[in-house]
């Protein structure tokens, strides 16, 4: 009983009113407009360069490569210009210590040396025909654009864009603690080391994942109503959205297409009042952060996505179990316990671990509706090696799993809640959806996230239960694959448009000096 009371007095710790929902969305709302006015704000706002989204008939086949989180991935993306498309990929793991590593070429190069080996296996015979042409063609002027592969880059940390590919990186985040590659244009750090191994590869686009998940989104589900917002609750969490240029008072450097009237911002809401305005934070939250890699910032996501919220459950739960009183994962005797055996955790458990806890325990804990909850205490053996856990000790981290689960869904629907007010869609005449694409662990395996989110969106002021039911949250899979793929097409595109005018002005006696930071990304508009 003792037990069952604090977890309940622990639990309650991490409630989130509807009311906490209001003010959050009221501050998101004025730390957007702040990102909107000027830099280095708290959320940064980045203008994309992406000034439209596709409409489902782009084709072509192009590479993709996606560094953002524990994998790096490899695709070719075939788009059939039908909503449709092939993906063909690899995956690898990324080792812990380029994660940290001294220098940004040991990480880049690592990369490098996987598109490499992609393109071997996976399109060889167009691989060793350039190398057939690098032999026989002895000047450069000789090799001949169209094979070479145009890549979209997704690269899911903060990175202020200068083009379509250019663009310096803010910060690491996730884990990631590479200083070398602070204030380095990423673009530029990839095709170095694409070039030192000969590939005919070239970094045509620069896409955050949010921004790839929201051009995916739109490409196959193309509706009267574009995609408004396309959002990532996985290993970390962020969101972009379409916004009126004329909204958006910060000067934005370089060309862009004016025409749309529109932008793509990359809002990195993972940075969300890192000064703590209105945030939740309990002593746990404040102990997390504290141990991370970047204390003081991505206090958002440090409370919304995946690799945190495990975390933040392991915390609560060492603190339990030093509290004598309530005997939690702890027996005197078998008789104590309803599997007639005594509760035991090895020493090896990764309860005494940071980071030890992965939040996929949260989704089999939401999931296991047994009345002995005994999936989870299979999981609690396997993950966490806590031997012969009592039917109260999973009942209480079920209880704490959720309590922290379900304050992430209404955390996220703050954010999602402004970015819709935001837009004034909901004011526009008709009833067409408001569309949000998402990706990620938590909204793909955490049982009822979007529910929570949902039910939270329903209590916003000026969204409402009418509101939320317009807003149509849909996975949007393989987002940054398939995203990548739609901007480096684009931005193709428009090198070839740069190259036609820049040999028409030749022709013509007029000399322009293009600049790629001049080119812009006109995907059609839907
Ligand atoms: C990064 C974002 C990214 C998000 C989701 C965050 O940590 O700052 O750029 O979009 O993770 O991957």
């Amino acid at each position: 009983m003792a037990l069952a009371e604090e977890t309940k007095r622990i639990a309650a710790q991490f409630d989130y009113s509807d009311q906490d929902v209001n003010v959050g969305v009221r501050e998101f709302l004025k730390q957007m407009h702040e990102g909107l006015e000027r830099d280095g704000t708290s959320l940064s706002q980045i203008p994309t360069y992406v000034t439209g989204v596709p409409n489902g008939t782009e084709k072509g086949l192009y590479l993709a490569v996606d560094l953002g989180g524990t994998n790096f991935r490899v695709c070719s993306i075939h788009l059939n210009g039908d909503t449709t498309f092939n993906l063909t990929y690899s995956k690898v793991a990324i080792p812990k210590e380029l994660m940290v590593a001294k220098k940004a070429s040991d990480l880049f190069s690592f990369l490098a040396k996987q598109i490499e080996l992609f393109l071997r296996t996976h399109h060889g015979a167009h691989f060793d025909a350039s190398i057939r042409r690098r032999q026989t063609v002895s000047t450069p002027e000789g090799f001949r654009d169209e094979h070479i592969f145009r890549l979209g880059f997704t690269f899911s940390f903060p990175v202020q864009q200068f083009g379509i590919n250019k663009g310096t990186l803010m910060r690491w985040t996730k884990g990631f603690d590479i200083p070398d590659a602070i204030g380095k244009d990423v673009c530029a750090l990839l095709q170095q080391e694409i070039d030192n191994l000969h590939l005919p590869v070239k970094v045509a686009a620069l896409v955050n994942d949010t921004v790839g998940t929201l051009m995916a989104r739109s490409y196959t589900s193309p509706g009267k109503t574009s995609t408004l917002v396309g959002a990532i609750f996985g290993t970390g969490t962020n969101g972009a959205y379409v916004e009126k240029a004329s909204n958006i008072k910060k000067p934005i450097k370089g060309d862009y297409d004016r025409s749309t009237g529109r932008m793509i911002i990359n809002t990195e809401w993972g940075s969300f009042d890192n000064q703590l305005n209105v945030l939740p934070n309990t002593s746990y939250d404040i102990a997390l952060d504290q141990e991370s890699v970047n204390p003081g910032i991505q206090i958002f996501e440090k409370r919304v996505s995946g690799m945190f919220l495990g975390e933040i459950v392991r915390l609560v739960i060492v603190d339990m179990l030093k509290n004598a009183e309530i005997s939690l994962f702890r027996d005197d005797h078998s008789g104590q316990n309803d599997w007639k055996s005594t509760t035991t955790i090895a020493p090896e458990s990764g309860l005494f671990k940071q980071w030890g806890l992965d939040s996929s325990l949260m989704s089999v804990a939401a999931a296991d509706s047994t009345p002995d909850h005994s999936s989870l205490r299979q999981e609690l053996e396997k993950q966490l090696h806590i031997y012969a856990a009592s039917l109260e000790d999973a009942r209480a981290f079920k209880d704490i799993a959720y309590a922290v689960g379900r304050r992430a869904a209404r955390l996220s629907a703050v954010a999602l809640g402004a970015i819709v007010l935001q837009s004034g869609q909901l004011q526009e005449p008709g009833d067409e959806p408001i569309d949000i694409g998402v990706d990620g662990s938590l909204v793909e395996h955490y049982p009822f996230f979007r529910d929570m989110i949902y039910e939270a969106l329903a209590a916003v002021e000026g969204i409402g239960p009418e509101g939320a039911k317009r807003i149509r949250i849909g996975i949007a899979k393989d987002g940054s694959g398939v995203g990548a793929a739609l901007i480096a097409l684009v931005a193709a595109g428009m090198e070839k448009k740069a190259n036609v005018d820049y040999l028409h002005g030749v022709r013509n006696g007029i000399v322009h000096k293009f600049t790629d930071s001049a080119r812009q990304l006109t995907a059609t508009v839907g």
